[in-house]
């Protein structure tokens, strides 16, 4: 069984001085806070069980945004991160919340969409042995975890390289194992002084353990971290939303259809929100059926 991790932690000092008073992974992404698109891709997967890191300031405001996840008929539990010491942190702070599970790791600020995700998220949900990471083909590669390649065969990966040795690039959503707790515990900080995903990985592949699903050029993995990249994902989402009168991220329409709330949940948060495109689009949901 698979629990999740959303790391909604860090300064977001790229967006200072938007993030100076409010975390980053709250910020709007058109017609909602960021944190729902991971969150969403969570739910998507099937994981119901999540837990957020969050910074210490930031912690009652995750709190009146999304609760205990009762009204979505999931779980959501919190974790403060007393300093953003790196992403593989989440596993030694998620411990007791792991617990003997296999865990979803994915980044507050990541947004994915496309077709054929949900076949990408099952062939990680499915790999109950080793790690299954997600590489996206981009212009800067050197901004991110970069794979290297053997033909096909993956022969290593590096964390913000000078001289990247391909475009893929490793993307926020992670699959482990139960082992990845320990390896957690026995990583060294890098230069940068953080606990690395990129060595988290690398562990796996050391140990042929590794699987890298590469997403097609058809999908979209956007970026929040700029003023820039913020308001291009907004304009993204605001843009296929428009189009299709359908909602990304809508996180009661996927608990909806997943049978987890029925209608009378829906109608709550319906009211909720029924000043608003996101509050009436529930109610659509629930009169068309
Ligand atoms: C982190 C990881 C990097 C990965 C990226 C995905 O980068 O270290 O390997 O490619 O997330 O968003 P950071 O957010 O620390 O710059």
């Amino acid at each position: 069984m698979y629990k999740g991790i959303i790391l909604a932690g860090g300064r977001g000092s790229r967006l200072f001085p938007i993030t100076l008073s409010t975390s980053k992974q709250l910020l709007p992404i058109y017609d909602k806070p960021m944190i729902y698109y991971p969150l969403s891709v969570l739910m998507t997967a099937g994981i119901k069980d999540i837990l957020i890191i969050v910074n210490p300031n930031d912690l009652e405001n995750y709190e009146n945004l999304l609760g205990d996840g009762s009204q979505l008929g999931i779980s959501i539990s919190y974790k403060v991160q007393p300093s953003p010491d790196g992403l593989a942190q989440s596993f030694i702070l998620g411990e007791t919340f792991i617990g003997s599970s296999n865990v979803c790791l994915i980044l507050g600020d990541n947004i994915f969409f496309g077709e054929n995700f949900s076949n990408h998220l099952e062939r990680g949900i499915n790999r109950t042995k080793g790690a299954t990471i997600f590489s996206y083909h981009v212009n800067n590669p050197e901004d991110f975890g970069v794979v290297e390649f053997d033909g096909d065969r993956v022969v290593n990966i590096e964390e913000k390289p000078n001289k990247p040795k391909s475009n893929h690039a490793v993307t926020g959503i992670y699959f482990y194992d139960n082992d990845v707790i320990e390896i957690a515990k026995n990583l060294k900080p890098s230069s940068r002084g953080e606990l690395e995903i990129t060595d988290v990985n690398k562990t796996y592949l050391d140990r042929n353990e590794l699987y890298l699903e590469k997403m097609n050029r058809e999908f979209a993995w956007l970026d929040t971290g700029t003023y820039d990249s913020l308001i291009a994902a907004g304009q993204f989402i605001h843009m296929i939303e428009k189009r299709q009168g359908l909602k990304v991220a809508c996180l009661e329409e996927i608990s909806f259809s997943k049978g987890w709330i029925g209608s009378e949940e829906m109608l709550k948060q319906a009211n909720k929100f029924k000043s608003t495109s996101y509050g009436r689009y529930i109610l659509n949901l629930l009169e068309e059926r």
